[in-house]
């Protein structure tokens, strides 16, 4: 087609009045202001409340999840003026314009009162060199106490198998009313076969919640649930494992935690895992960890020590695949172990030593159905360990004393 003189002058007209070519003629790219990408006004900055995760070693790590991507941080102090601020840099980088924030808190005084918050300004423009904040948002004031290192007293809840059901968790908290626990521990299955992280973040924002894991920490121990369904393989991510894996040890006073990883319940091979499973190895690697782990002067020197993870290696029946009772159990049974602490049979159990060639007692906690359901009270007082097992309706299951 042939353009005349005159029509292309025209063309040329129209280019020169639209306003993108204008600025794009006009501007380099460094000025140029794309508009802000806002969230929807109908959700709230903070997605989730804090929570506290792996007060290890006078350290603390404190998360929380913002609706849209943000600045975020922790104002922290021994005092309510708080006065202290930390965010997490990687490589010189704050990280910024994230939804997932996690700030460990490092050299704190252990057995002090801390008090913090945590703030979030949303990201609305991020470009190479412009920036653009929204209004700083601030959580309530919140506080927290490292394990002492003079006591060694502590009292702890155990919940496992709650398979997202939230009324069990609600029910089950209703008969530790007015008990005074320092931490809390999920033993496996809780957050089963997460489909999305919308599912994913729903119930750990709500379990945490419940157990007010803004002001006491919360220790997550994976079981074979949390690895199945599409989410599964972020679940990780969004906690703050003892040492950085889903295996390990830490000392609340003088009582040394040994948690394991199981993995999944059936072997790597099986047609249900199309492949994409490799547990053969993450228990092998814990035959080491344990070897090194029972030899440690931490370990040695513990008063207790208490042993657990989600599948029990004792009372599983002869047909079911338990592969880690094989690689583990010598070891573990010449660990003088206090007590071993399991779930996964949704059935609450008590194994006493010997009774099933194991050397240490062996307590399975129960199901998510409410006939099922089991919390657990762990409490050190002095130089005893006690273990009390109670069910939906309040009974006590069991009660014992290491
Ligand atoms: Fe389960
Ligand atoms: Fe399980």
């Amino acid at each position: 087609m042939k353009i005349t003189t005159k029509a292309f002058s025209g063309i040329l007209f129209l280019l020169l009045l639209s306003p993108q070519l204008v600025l794009a003629r006009g501007k380099s790219d460094f000025l140029m202001d794309p508009v802000p990408a806002k969230r929807g006004e109908a959700k709230p900055l903070f997605r989730t409340q804090p929570f506290l995760q792996n007060p290890i070693g006078g350290n603390i790590t404190i998360s929380w999840f913002t609706n849209s991507p943000s600045h975020g941080w922790v104002e922290y102090g021994t005092d309510e003026s708080l006065g202290n601020k930390m965010e997490t840099r990687k490589a010189g980088q704050v990280v910024a314009n994230v939804k997932h924030h996690k700030v460990r808190l490092n050299n704190l005084v252990q057995g002090k009162k801390y008090y913090y918050r945590v703030a979030s300004r949303e990201v609305l423009l991020y470009s190479a060199y412009k920036k653009k904040f929204g209004e700083v948002e601030y959580s309530d004031i919140y506080e927290f106490t490292l394990p002492d290192t003079v006591s060694s007293d502590f009292m702890a809840l155990i919940f496992n198998d709650l398979h997202k059901r939230g009324s069990t968790l609600e029910g089950l908290l209703k008969q530790v009313e007015g008990v005074d626990y320092d931490f809390v521990m999920y033993n496996g299955d809780c957050i089963d076969d997460p489909e999305n992280e919308d599912v994913a973040l729903n119930f750990l924002s709500f379990s945490n919640n419940q157990v007010n894991a803004a002001e006491k920490p919360v220790f997550y121990i994976r079981g074979n649930h949390e690895i199945r369904g599409a989410y599964s393989v972020n679940l990780n991510h969004l906690f703050d494992y003892v040492g950085g894996k889903t295996y390990g040890a830490f000392n609340w006073g003088d009582t040394r935690f040994v948690f394991l990883d199981c993995g999944e319940d059936k072997p790597d091979d099986h047609w249900v895992y199309y492949g994409l499973n490799s547990f053969e190895q993450l228990r092998n690697d814990q035959v080491e960890f344990l070897e090194t782990e029972t030899k440690s002067k931490e370990f040695k020197s513990a008063s207790k020590r208490v042993l657990i993870q989600h599948i029990p290696l004792y009372g599983m029946g002869e047909d079911r695949y338990v592969p880690c009772k094989e690689l583990w159990s010598d070891i573990l049974n010449s660990g003088n172990f206090s007590v071993g602490i399991n779930g996964h049979t949704h059935s609450f159990a008590y194994h006493e030593p010997g009774s099933l060639g194991n050397t240490y007692p062996v307590i399975i906690g129960g199901g998510p159905k409410e006939k099922d359901a089991t919390v657990m009270i762990l409490r050190k007082v002095g130089e005893s360990l006690h273990l009390k097992v109670l069910g939906f309706d309040g009974s006590i299951l069991g009660e014992y004393e290491f």
